[in-house]
């Protein structure tokens, strides 16, 4: 175990931060971090955008979710999948002549790109995770952000190749967040495969999940299964991250 692996296997979600702000210095570590994480070609994918005006943090309250501790969040970083910066820095080169010259059609950022763009915004995002837990601050992800697509868009003037992949709130944690037990993982071999991957069947999966098995559940629902699909496949913040999420690829490839 040395200090990195033990900050790692430390971490936890924090949703209750002390009413401390994060001075500067601090934040533009974190975020410089996260800005030497790992990126596709070294083209840097992505943008963040620091949320620090009160009224907007209220918006995002409602808008992913009804999660109150977005607003009591000293530190709130939105993760942005982002094509627009390279792809403007192409038509200011003109790469329409050279395309003309080339005899080839102009090709518009598409599904891929897309795709690309938020492995870089989630790798800088989960660098920043570990960047700020480091110093002490915590975290927690926020992906109903993904959900009202329309709105976000407005709210943070986002162009047509930008997608708000992931938000992020930090905080110093109350000290009940910071000692909450950590949650439990799968087992490694229902996760962690050679060569190949592995399907399990009805025991095996029954066995992954025995430790979450419970008494009672929700509802009409009678195991595991039924239950996580209520409260989670099939919720409504799914339903409506589904719909958000397809509207904003249709207008991320609205060019085909
Ligand atoms: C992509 C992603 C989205 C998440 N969205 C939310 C969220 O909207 N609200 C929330 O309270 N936690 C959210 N979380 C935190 C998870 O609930 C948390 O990571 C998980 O329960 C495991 O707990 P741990 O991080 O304490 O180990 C999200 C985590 C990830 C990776």
């Amino acid at each position: 175990m040395n200090e990195t692996i033990a900050v790692i296997q430390n971490r936890r979600s924090v949703r209750a931060f002390q009413d401390k702000s994060i001075d500067r210095d601090i934040v533009d570590l974190i975020v410089n971090s996260a800005m030497r994480a790992p990126t596709a070609g070294n083209m840097m994918l992505y943008s963040i955008i620091e949320v620090d005006d009160q009224a907007m943090k209220e918006q995002l309250v409602q808008s992913c979710d009804n999660q109150p501790f977005i607003a009591k969040a000293p530190l709130v970083l939105l993760f942005l999948a982002d094509y627009q910066r390279w792809f403007d820095f192409f038509i200011a080169s003109d790469v329409k002549s050279y395309c003309e010259a080339e005899g080839k059609e102009l090709r518009f950022p598409g599904e891929g790109d897309l795709l690309l763009a938020c492995c870089d915004a989630l790798i800088a995002a989960q660098t920043a995770v570990i960047a700020a837990e480091s110093l002490g601050i915590g975290s927690c992800y926020i992906g109903d952000i993904m959900e009202n697509y329309e709105q976000h868009k407005e709210l943070f003037d986002l162009p047509q190749h930008v997608f708000p992949i992931t938000l992020l709130c930090f905080g110093y944690p109350k000290p009940a967040a910071a000692a909450r037990e950590l949650t439990p993982r799968f087992p490694q071999e229902y996760i962690h495969f050679k060569n190949t991957y592995r399907r399990f069947d009805k025991a095996a999966l029954d066995k992954m999940f025995e430790s979450r098995q419970r008494q009672h559940y929700p509802g009409n629902a009678t195991n595991l299964g039924q239950a996580y699909y209520a409260r989670k496949f099939s919720a409504d913040f799914t339903i409506e991250m589904t719909r958000s999420v397809k509207a904003a690829i249709q207008a991320w490839i609205a060019h085909k």
